[in-house]
């Protein structure tokens, strides 16, 4: 077995109610208590494999809305027209040109799950944690709505409050949050950016 129990109460639960991955009851969880997420939203979910937020996010948006998920694996298709999926490092997509494509103005809502690949290396794993936000903050100047919402996956390392601070000038309100079914042992919590700015 390796760090984390594979098959606890959140996997068990995700296979036993169809969802892709545990992921989906962190969402759920967030969901319910914040309520950010919209009938009819189009929301971006980078880092979206194995799909599980999507299938969240599809339910809260409903036919209405539209949902454009990216990994840098494959994720299975959705059979809704209104999900597309691509295959791409948030590093390097060109997130204005995929907007331009499904013809989306803006975005009202980012989701990041991203865990970027550990090497065990601390500076090596601390430089691409920061790059990998430097990128996700990119695509949110670039294709969040003002007023629009972030909701980020985010590491208790030396980068978090650097983080966190950057949040607290580009949203109106940024708070953590710790989803019950977010492994106790895990250094993950969400970063929830409310409401951003006018730049
Ligand atoms: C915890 S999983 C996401 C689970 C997903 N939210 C779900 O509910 O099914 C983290 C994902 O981040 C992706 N990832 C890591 N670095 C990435 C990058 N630079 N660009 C795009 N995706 C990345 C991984 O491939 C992995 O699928």
């Amino acid at each position: 077995m390796g760090r984390f129990p594979r098959k606890d109460k959140f996997y068990l639960k995700a296979k036993d109610e169809g969802f892709r991955a545990r992921s989906a009851y962190k969402l759920l969880e967030i969901q319910k208590r914040f309520q950010l997420i919209k009938s009819g939203d189009r929301v971006l979910d980078l880092g979206c494999s194995p799909g599980s937020f999507i299938q969240v996010i599809h339910r809260i948006v409903g036919e209405k809305g539209f949902i454009v998920g990216i990994d840098l694996l494959e994720t299975e298709s959705f059979p809704s027209s209104n999900v597309v999926i691509r295959k791409g490092d948030v590093c390097e997509i060109d997130i204005k040109s995929i907007m331009e494509e499904y013809g989306i103005p803006s975005f009202d809502i980012i989701t990041s799950d991203i865990s970027p690949n550990i090497s065990g290396i601390r500076e090596v794993d601390e430089e691409n944690r920061k790059r990998v936000y430097e990128s996700i903050k990119k695509i949110t100047v670039a294709g969040l709505k003002t007023g629009g919402h972030l909701i980020m996956k985010c590491f208790f390392t030396e980068s978090f409050i650097p983080i966190k601070n950057d949040l607290k000038n580009m949203f109106k309100r940024v708070v953590v949050f710790k989803p019950q079914a977010s492994r106790k042992i895990s250094p993950e919590v969400y970063l929830i950016g409310m409401s951003l700015k006018k730049s």
